[in-house]
């Protein structure tokens, strides 16, 4: 079967990256978290005490812990350096700052151009928040994932308990909401569904009838 890329994206939490996941698998493409990279900037911006409101401290950083990606057993790893912080850019701290650092124009260049760089082979199901629009402009696919809020937080909370995690309803609930803000209203690249992307909204659905309507999506375009 001839070999497409699929651009999934859509708000925090609406269920992207499990679904982007489970769809790679099933067509033996290759899965790319995009977010991690903007999360991974602001991990070393966090690390260094950086003033995150200045692109330039950050991309100086960037410069010299490069962020790249490598794949164990089908998961993404995501590195600054030499050092794997695959588990170290989850945390709230950098989930809090994550939209603000990936408001500036110059890190965002430095992410798509990483980004570019492995869609070079097809394959790929890459999510984020402007592959559609920007990043993989002509993907043979396009889905743009949403829920609603109360249902994102509710998944988010479920999932944060089940990590023994301490996880607050509400404030899970104000988190997502501030983020949707200033991703929707960023001036570069802002989340906003493409023309030709299919809205999928997965408010009432599992995740396996999500992935499932996808690889229909996909099965139909290949054909
Ligand atoms: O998908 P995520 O929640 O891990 O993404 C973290 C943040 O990164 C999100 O709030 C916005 C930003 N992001 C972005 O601006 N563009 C992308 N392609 C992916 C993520």
């Amino acid at each position: 079967m001839e070999k497409i890329n699929i651009a999934i994206d859509g708000p925090a939490a609406a269920g992207k990256s499990t679904v982007a996941k489970k769809v790679a698998e099933a067509l033996h493409y290759t899965y790319i978290d995009t977010g991690a990279m903007y999360r991974a900037a602001t991990y070393l911006a966090l690390k260094n005490h950086a003033n995150l409101d200045d692109e330039r401290e950050i991309l100086a950083l960037l410069k010299q812990a490069p962020i790249s990606l490598s794949y164990t057993d089908d998961a993404q790893h995501i590195f600054l350096g030499e050092v794997d912080v695959t588990d170290a850019i989850r945390t709230d701290d950098v989930s809090n700052n994550v939209s603000l650092v990936a408001t500036h124009k110059g890190v965002r260049r430095e992410m798509v151009k990483i980004q570019r760089e492995l869609i070079k082979q097809a394959g790929v199901v890459m999510d984020g928040r402007d592959i559609g629009t920007h990043v993989i402009p002509d993907a043979a696919v396009k889905i743009f994932m949403i829920a609603s809020v109360d249902e994102r937080a509710e998944r988010r909370y479920k999932e944060n308990l089940a990590k023994g995690y301490e996880a607050d309803l509400e404030a899970i609930k104000a988190d997502i909401r501030q983020r949707d803000k200033i991703d929707q209203e960023r001036e570069v690249s802002p989340l906003v569904k493409a023309s030709d992307a299919i809205e999928l909204d997965t408010t009432s659905q599992s995740i396996d009838e999500v992935k499932n309507e996808i690889l229909a999506i996909v099965k139909e375009k290949v054909n």
